[in-house]
């Protein structure tokens, strides 16, 4: 099986993306559904975020200077999509702003994805070996072992209050 970095992330991004598509197929109400949904949401995304900014970000960073700005600015839409999952984590689908902050985090979190596959997972591809990509993959599915599930987990948001508040 591939283990190349690219490859493992669109992945993910498109598990992401289902969730995002059912929520919006769902009527108004649909209160049980739609929790359980922004459920499965919230972990992808933290899980997702975690091997981003323990692995991915980090070495990219230190391997690629010439996309640092990007992986920047990515950082820091990982502490915005943070904030709105942590807030939502503790709203009940029956709350009258539930689907709106869903739909909030929806919007940003396929800017950054797509940002992520058009802009910069490119030069990412063109300016790392295979090796390279297969290894960063390695370290990802470790690092997927020990991810936080839950937003609340300290782990989970440690990573991005670093790069972005140090
Ligand atoms: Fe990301
Ligand atoms: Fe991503």
């Amino acid at each position: 099986m591939s283990t190349d970095a690219i490859v493992l992330l669109k992945n993910d991004h498109k598990e992401i993306k289902k969730t995002f598509n059912a929520f919006r197929k769902l009527g108004d109400g649909a209160h049980k559904e739609k929790g359980r949904l922004v459920k499965r949401m919230i972990e992808l995304l933290t899980v997702h975020t975690y091997i981003e900014n323990e692995v991915m970000y980090p070495r990219v960073r230190e391997l690629l200077p010439e996309v640092e700005d990007d992986v920047l600015e990515s950082y820091e839409e990982h502490h915005v999509a943070d904030v709105l999952v942590m807030e939502l984590s503790m709203m009940k689908p029956t709350d009258e702003r539930f689907t709106a902050k869903t739909t909030v985090l929806i919007e940003n979190v396929e800017h950054h994805i797509d940002e992520e596959e058009q802009e910069w997972f490119p030069e990412v591809r063109a300016g790392l070996s295979r090796k390279t990509l297969q290894e960063l993959g390695a370290e990802m599915l470790q690092a997927k072992k020990k991810a936080p599930k839950k937003p609340s987990q300290p782990s989970a948001l440690k990573k991005t209050i670093d790069a972005v508040i140090a």
